[in-house]
């Protein structure tokens, strides 16, 4: 019998009992201690690359110091029994060091780097970058990731939501579905998609209410209860 899949798309929420702040939580989210426009643009990187920098090299630490948690693991266990594929909105690895094999990175990856001069450059980065850190062209390497105002990758938006549209179940993780066009990607799913939205506040979508089941429930709380249904 052919297996069932499911598309897991997840947002910052995933990685917060992992200790990773989210953006936009009232007191605690990353952007009320940061101005996008100082770190994450491109204009920012023009006025003060250091800054950006140091930006992402903090993130990238955090990370590094940062464990999967039940959440991820147990969407990585999910592999035994479905066709799953995960489409992040998140830079970090914790869905690789989980275990999951096929993840889709719509905003780029904390631990890659890439050339200025060809996005095509792009490196493993474990460690801080620095001014005169250069690609093997000779252009200052920069954080792999979509800052505001560049393009997300066509190629990764199409193939998400090809994966969207041919999946038997949705499952929406810890995001505020804000951001442009990712959050348009779930609503690519077709009738026979059962929909599961977890986030411990309440999100406002316009996916159509009557099809979206809800656990509001954090990651971890709402992965145990699915888990459970799905096995
Ligand atoms: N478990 C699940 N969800 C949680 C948890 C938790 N423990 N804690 C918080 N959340 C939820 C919040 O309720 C919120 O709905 O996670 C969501 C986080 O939303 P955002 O901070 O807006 O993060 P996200 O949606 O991933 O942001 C999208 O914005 O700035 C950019 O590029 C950045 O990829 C990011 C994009």
């Amino acid at each position: 019998m052919k297996r069932k899949s499911i598309v897991f798309f997840t947002g910052a929420g995933v990685s917060a009992e992992s200790g990773l702040q989210t953006f936009r939580e009232s007191k605690d989210g990353l952007w009320n201690n940061y101005k996008i426009e100082d770190v994450c643009t491109p204009q920012a990187w023009l006025k003060n690359p250091s800054l950006v920098l140091d930006f992402y090299n903090l993130r990238r630490e955090q990370c590094k110091a940062a464990k999967p948690n039940k959440a991820h693991e147990l969407i990585a266990l999910l592999e035994q029994f479905y066709n799953v594929v995960v489409v992040t909105q998140n830079v970090d690895d914790l869905h690789e060091r989980a275990g999951s094999s096929k993840i889709i990175h719509l905003h780029g990856e904390l631990m890659k780097s890439r050339s200025t001069i060809d996005s095509k450059l792009i490196y493993k980065c474990t460690e801080s970058i620095h001014l005169n850190d250069k690609c093997q062209k000779g252009s200052q390497l920069r954080p792999h990731i979509v800052w505001f105002g560049e393009m997300l990758e066509d190629s990764k938006i199409d193939e998400a939501i090809r994966y969207v549209m041919e999946c038997d179940i949705c499952v929406i993780i810890g995001t505020s579905l804000q951001v442009y066009p990712a959050n348009e990607i779930p609503s690519y799913v077709t009738e026979k998609c059962q929909l599961i939205l977890i986030d411990p506040n309440s999100v406002s979508h316009s996916l159509g209410s009557k099809r979206v089941k809800v656990l509001q429930q954090t990651a971890i709380g709402g992965m145990e209860e699915l888990f459970r249904n799905l096995i």
